[in-house]
Formats: C-alpha cells, sequence, structure tokens
C-alpha cells in the first residue's frame, strides 16, 4: 500500500512539542491565563449567552455543494404515523418511519394523546434474513434536544463504516463471522421532526427577534448589566414556556418529554424493530430470495433466528455526550435490555438530574490550552496566530486582543454578500468555545480569524456570523394564519430547555443572588466556559413545568452485557473522570480512553479507538480498563501516533470514515446554551 494520502508533510514539526499536553504544564498555564482574565473581569460583572449561535454558523464561502439535494422532495409529513415500524424512503438512500406512541406512557387506557416520533435509518448493507445481519444501533447526538435524524443524514453512513465489519459483504472471502448493522436514530420528544413540537414562541420572526437581541447584550461577563438583562429574559421565557400548558387540554408535550420517558420510547422502538425484523423476514421469504450465502440457512432457521419474542428484544446503542445520560438512564431503568452500549463523553449522571451542570468543565481549559501549545508548536507558516516567541507569547497575544475587544469592537463594513457588522469579546469567546468541541475542524480557522482580528480585519469572521442569517433568509415562506406556527422545524432551542429544566431538581423559585453565586462558581472552573455555560441552568431559573414522573433511583445497575465507557484525555465539557464515575456504577464495565482535545471520541480521528469499538459490536470485546488510545492526526496537520506508517486497505477506509467525521461542520453536540440564544 502506498503512503496513506492523508498523510501530511511533518517537516516543520517538533515532534516533542506536537505531543499532547503534559497536564502539569497544562495547569500551570491555565492558571496564567486565568489570572489574566480574571483581572479582565474586575469591576464587569457578566454573564454569557448565546451568541452561541454564532457558533453553528458556517463558514463563509465554504465549498461543499449544498447537501441533500435529491431530498428536497421529501417532506416528514408525506408520512403517517403507524403504531408498527413502517420504513418509507426518505432523502438519498435512507428509510424513515414516523412511529405513533403515547404521549403518556402511564396511560393504559390506549387513549390520550399521540406523539409521532421521526426515526431515519441507514439500512444494513445486508437484507435482514443473511446471517451476517445484525440489527440496528440506536445513536443519540447529545444537546439534550439534538436532532437524531440530522445525526444520521451527516454521519450516519461514517458511522456504519465504523461498526461495521471491515469486509465489504460481498467480498469473495469475507471475514467470519463479520456483521453489518442498520444504523438507526430518532428525533426526541419535541425535537425537531417529531410532533408535536414543544414551541414557546408564535412563530420564527419572534424567536429571531429574541436571539438577535441577546446575541448584542453579549456573553455573561461581556459587560456591566448583561447578568441583570439575562435574568429577567430568562425569568420571561419560564413564564412564557409555562403558559403554553394553560392553553392545552389534557397531556401537555412539556410534561411528557424528560429522559425517562424517552427510555420508554426507546424500548419501544427496539421492540418494534424485532415485529418489523420477523415481517421483513416473511416478506423476502415469500419472495424466494433468501439473501443468504449460506446453504446450510434454511428458511426455517432464518424464521426462528428472527422471530420476534415480545418483551425479548435487546439495546445497540452509541450515544454521545448528553445521549450518554440517555444510554446510562436506559441501563440503569432496563438493565436486562443492555447487548451493547457505547457511552461517548461521559456526563455525570447524579450532577445531570441535580439540575447542577457542576461536573463539566473540569479540563475546559487545558483543553482550550492545547491550541496554543500546538500553534506555538507548528510556527506561524502553519498556525499564523504564533507569536514567535514560543507558548507564552502566543497566549499573551490572545489575552491582550480579548482586552482590546471589549472596548473596541472591531468595525465591518458591508461586503456585497452581507451587511455592516462588528466583532466583539462576545463573538470570539463563543468562537473558542466552539472550536474546543472539534479543534481538528476549528483550531486553522480559529488561528486565521484571530489574526485577521489581531489586524482589526473582521471581514472573514463577519462572513462567518453571516452564514445563520442566511439560515434564518431561508426560511420557508410563512403564512400566520395556517393551523401550523410559523416555524423552521429544529430550531426550538425551547425543547433542549425543557428536557433539561424537567430532568433537573425544580429551581423555578431560586433566588437572584444565589444564581450568581452560582455563575461565579462556574466562572472558578473554567475561564473559557464558566460564563457560557452558565445559561445552560439559568434557563431553568422560572421553569414551572414539572414532570409527570421521574425516574428517582441511581443511575446504576448490573447489566446483561458490560457497557463501554470512552472519552478524551482533554474534553472541554464532559471530562475523563466522569467515565471512570460513571462506570463504577455498571459493575464489569470498561473505560478506554482516547488521547485527544475535543468532545466525544469522534472529534479526534483514532483507528484504535475506532477499531476498539467496533470488536466491541461485532464480537463483544471489551478492551482492557483504562486502555489509552492515541489518535493519528492532530489539529494544524499535526501527525498522532506513528505518522510514516502504511495502512492497509482495509484501515485506510476505516480512517477516510474517521476524518471526515472529524471534520464535519456541526460538532456531534451542539454547545446548549447555543440554542437558548
Ligand atoms: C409511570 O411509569 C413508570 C415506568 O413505566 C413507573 O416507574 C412509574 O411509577 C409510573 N408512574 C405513575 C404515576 O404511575
Ligand atoms: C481582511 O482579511 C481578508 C481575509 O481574511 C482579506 O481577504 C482582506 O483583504 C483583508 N482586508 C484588508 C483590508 O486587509
Ligand atoms: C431537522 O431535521 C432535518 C431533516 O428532516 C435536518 O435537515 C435538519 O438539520 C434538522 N434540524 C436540526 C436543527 O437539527
Ligand atoms: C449488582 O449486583 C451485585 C451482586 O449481586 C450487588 O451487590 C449490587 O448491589 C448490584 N448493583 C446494582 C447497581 O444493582
Amino acid at each position: 500500500m502506498a503512503a496513506p494520502p492523508w498523510k501530511l508533510p511533518v517537516d516543520y514539526l517538533d515532534p516533542k512539542s506536537a505531543s499532547a499536553p503534559s497536564p502539569s504544564r497544562s495547569r500551570r498555564l491555565a492558571k496564567q491565563t486565568i489570572h489574566v482574565v480574571i483581572l479582565l473581569l474586575v469591576g464587569t460583572v457578566v454573564l454569557s449567552q448565546f451568541h452561541l449561535d454564532i457558533l453553528r454558523f458556517r463558514f463563509a464561502g465554504s465549498r461543499e455543494p449544498p447537501r441533500f439535494d435529491k431530498s428536497a422532495t421529501f417532506t416528514w409529513d408525506q408520512i403517517t404515523p403507524t403504531e408498527q415500524l413502517v420504513y418509507h424512503p426518505c432523502f438519498d438512500g435512507y428509510e424513515c418511519s414516523r412511529l405513533h406512541l403515547p404521549m403518556d406512557w402511564n396511560r393504559t387506557d390506549g387513549q390520550g394523546a399521540k406523539v409521532a416520533l421521526a426515526v431515519i435509518k441507514v439500512p444494513a448493507k445486508v437484507p435482514v434474513t443473511d446471517s451476517r445481519y445484525a440489527g440496528p444501533i440506536l445513536l443519540n447526538p447529545g444537546g439534550p434536544g439534538g436532532s437524531g435524524v440530522s445525526l444520521v443524514l451527516r454521519m450516519g453512513r461514517n458511522i456504519q463504516t465504523v461498526v461495521d465489519s471491515a469486509d465489504a459483504p460481498d467480498e469473495p472471502h469475507p471475514l467470519e463471522g463479520g456483521k453489518y448493522y442498520d444504523i438507526v436514530s430518532f428525533d426526541p420528544r419535541g425535537v425537531n421532526n417529531t410532533s408535536p413540537a414543544f414551541s414557546c414562541f408564535l412563530d420564527s420572526a419572534a424567536r429571531q427577534a429574541w436571539k438577535l437581541q441577546v446575541a448584542s447584550e453579549g456573553i455573561l461577563g461581556s459587560s456591566d448589566g448583561v447578568f441583570d438583562s439575562r435574568w429577567a429574559r430568562h425569568e420571561s421565557l419560564g413564564l412564557t414556556c409555562a403558559a403554553q400548558e394553560d392553553g392545552e387540554e389534557g397531556e401537555w408535550i412539556g410534561r411528557f418529554m424528560n429522559t425517562p420517558t424517552v427510555v420508554a420510547d426507546m424500548v419501544e422502538l427496539i421492540e418494534r424493530h424485532g415485529e418489523w425484523r420477523e415481517q421483513e423476514t416473511a416478506r423476502i421469504l415469500r419472495s424466494g430470495c433468501r439473501g443468504s450465502l449460506n446453504e446450510i440457512d434454511t428458511a426455517e432457521a432464518i424464521r426462528l433466528r428472527n422471530r420476534w419474542v415480545p418483551g425479548q428484544e435487546k439495546l445497540q446503542y452509541w450515544g454521545f455526550s448528553y445521549g450518554t445520560v440517555l444510554g446510562s438512564t436506559f441501563a440503569a431503568m432496563q438493565p436486562h435490555r443492555i447487548h451493547r452500549a457505547v457511552i461517548d463523553g461521559v456526563c455525570d449522571a447524579s450532577d445531570y438530574y441535580a439540575g447542577g451542570w457542576l461536573t463539566n468543565l473540569q479540563d475546559a481549559d487545558a483543553a482550550w490550552l492545547s491550541f496554543f501549545e500546538l500553534c506555538a508548536s507548528v510556527g506561524q507558516g502553519v498556525c499564523p496566530f504564533a507569536a514567535g516567541e514560543g507558548l507564552q507569547a502566543t497566549v499573551d497575544r490572545y489575552e491582550n486582543l480579548l482586552t482590546t475587544l471589549k472596548s473596541n469592537p472591531v468595525a465591518v463594513p458591508a461586503s456585497g454578500k452581507r451587511g455592516p457588522d462588528i466583532i466583539t469579546y462576545t463573538d470570539v469567546k463563543m468562537l473558542v468555545a466552539q472550536a474546543v468541541y472539534t479543534p481538528m475542524k476549528s483550531f486553522e480557522r480559529v488561528a486565521r480569524l484571530l489574526t485577521d482580528l489581531d489586524h482589526r480585519n473582521g471581514s472573514a469572521f463577519a462572513d462567518y456570523k453571516d452564514q445563520e442569517r442566511l439560515d434564518w433568509r431561508r426560511a420557508p415562506p410563512c403564512n400566520p394564519s395556517g393551523s401550523k406556527p410559523c416555524m423552521i422545524p429544529g430550531e426550538n432551542y425551547e425543547a433542549m430547555m425543557s428536557i433539561l429544566c424537567s430532568d433537573g431538581e425544580d429551581i423555578g423559585e431560586i433566588a437572584k443572588e444565589k444564581f450568581e453565586s452560582y455563575w461565579h462558581t462556574l466562572q472558578d472552573q473554567s475561564e473559557t466556559f464558566g460564563d457560557f455555560w452558565t445559561e445552560i441552568r439559568f434557563s431553568c431559573i422560572r421553569w414551572k413545568t414539572r414532570p409527570a414522573w421521574r425516574f428517582e433511583s441511581l443511575i446504576a445497575g448490573n447489566t446483561s452485557y458490560p457497557l463501554l465507557f470512552v472519552g478524551n484525555t482533554y474534553d472541554p465539557v464532559t471530562p475523563l473522570r466522569n467515565a471512570f464515575k460513571m462506570s463504577r456504577q455498571f459493575p464489569g464495565s470498561v473505560v478506554l480512553q482516547q488521547d485527544s482535545v475535543g468532545h466525544c471520541t469522534l472529534s479526534g480521528p483514532s483507528l484504535c479507538t475506532a477499531k476498539a469499538i467496533r470488536e466491541y459490536f461485532q464480537k463483544g470485546e471489551l478492551p482492557n480498563h483504562g486502555k489509552i488510545c492515541e489518535v493519528e492526526e492532530k489539529p494544524f496537520h499535526v501527525p498522532g501516533i506513528q505518522p510514516n506508517r502504511v495502512l492497509s486497505a482495509a484501515d485506510m477506509k476505516l480512517m477516510f470514515a474517521l476524518r471526515s467525521l472529524a471534520h464535519d461542520e456541526d460538532p456531534i453536540t451542539r454547545i446548549p446554551g447555543l440554542h437558548l440564544l
């Protein structure tokens, strides 16, 4: 095999400085950084916010063709919701279903309101009658409130490459026992294409007006008074969302979207899959085409293997970020139904259900520090923001830029494509926060944008921000007198608030002073993330709606198969320590560590991690507890492990999938605050 095409020139690298930050060094530097920033904050009480939206902006001038071209004709309302899983072709080679579920799982009379769950599947590469068919792997992208449909459309095929057997199914001498999976996900209750939607705004215009105001107020900490106006904003939105309930008769979605309810939906989904598999088997066998290579695999054997035994279907799962809360809650509520579950980018479930959000930022500053370490190590030729005199000089350059921007935002004249704009302290803080989620994709862009700003040139940054407004303008024409609210599906970040506020303890009466000291606690945890992370819990200060029922037990259990926890050495919002803590609650589970920076393992391409996850799904093999995997590549084209290694064809195929996952336009899971804007 020739050298892998993704291998990059390495002559400019000092391999020693390019290695992962050593904790002691990081901590020392992080301290210096924190010190500087604290000085910045003196005299300006503040908070952060949803400028977060800028995080979703796509880079202007990106060369990608519009996605899902061929899907232009598919809309979810073409599908009539059904009690059974009925798949319809959708988008470009996917299959979609709308599954009817009771709004209230505790109702036994079969009456009452319904939820139509939007389900999407990348079909397995073999038919269900093939002995190598291994069922669905369910995904959840996090959030909470992330769209599983969107995740599958963006990443489903590459994720299938990771979990499937390395061989193509029609290869003449396939690997023995190789398996092929359906990749399945769904929009959780209240989210995107699942109906009814959860929404607190009259229409998209009202929501956008709100978001623009939040954005222009700035992130907490960006100036005096932001905390006070943000307090009032969260109060008004909380009261607004609570008022939706009064307008509804009977079962209102806001009371039925907490995580344990979604676990019940997942149980139904896998049971209905069992039913679908049995029927699909019968259909194929009737058609006379067995779809199996194996001569001794008789029709009767196939039928037996694929029969649905109600109540016995098991879960195969890969959940990211908040998806780890969902996965571990499933494991606690339904321990006997675990066949495989990868828990990636691990949240501390007790903290999440307490509504604390206090166990997320422990490694955040060290993660951002890696930007400076890598940037300084590759030098100005690759990282234009490198200050020449080593690491500290580059850190200082950034701190000075932030200080300058606070009092002197950069004025950006209009271009042919967009109106005039300014680039502020808030913009930079949000850019950085998003970048640390996905360093592979983002660090180079950050280096370019920061360098431009240092020269008082904000035009590329303004283009970047403008993408979001382009999305607004693309909103479908709206008829306010129509029966449906005028809304772009998926934009209702209130769904996220509803899920996390109703999962957490009630803080609907919390005093302002108490919340202000919570903000300072998070600021002390992380200079980079503390301000905007505060927005998550902030959204619950006047959230009145409580869920119809909660799961009160500890998130722990003896599962029918061990869980696989995975985490990165420096994950900005789900620190590795959570993986070890959660693993202790699930006997037999193990922790796999990926030695990289970023949120969830897919943010860094690692053949070692991917193969460990594949072996776990394929053969049930667990890595040794505490095993550490290196990545193949780091930001700024810095090579990871064994840069000159020659890869097999199978590894190259896997590497291509991993690279495009790491460079995906949207982060695997959005910063929660993003939706608050
Ligand atoms: C509702 O259902 C859940 C799970 O099925 C159960 O644990 C809970 O006790 C029920 N709550 C009520 C109020 O019946
Ligand atoms: C500002 O930066 C962009 C690239 O980011 C560049 O194309 C443009 O020429 C710069 N403008 C000025 C006035 O230097
Ligand atoms: C909602 O789902 C559609 C596909 O139906 C997808 O294109 C879109 O990105 C999703 N929206 C969000 C906010 O995830
Ligand atoms: C798991 O099983 C062990 C041994 O039976 C028991 O001691 C432990 O409490 C169980 N743990 C959970 C979380 O159920």
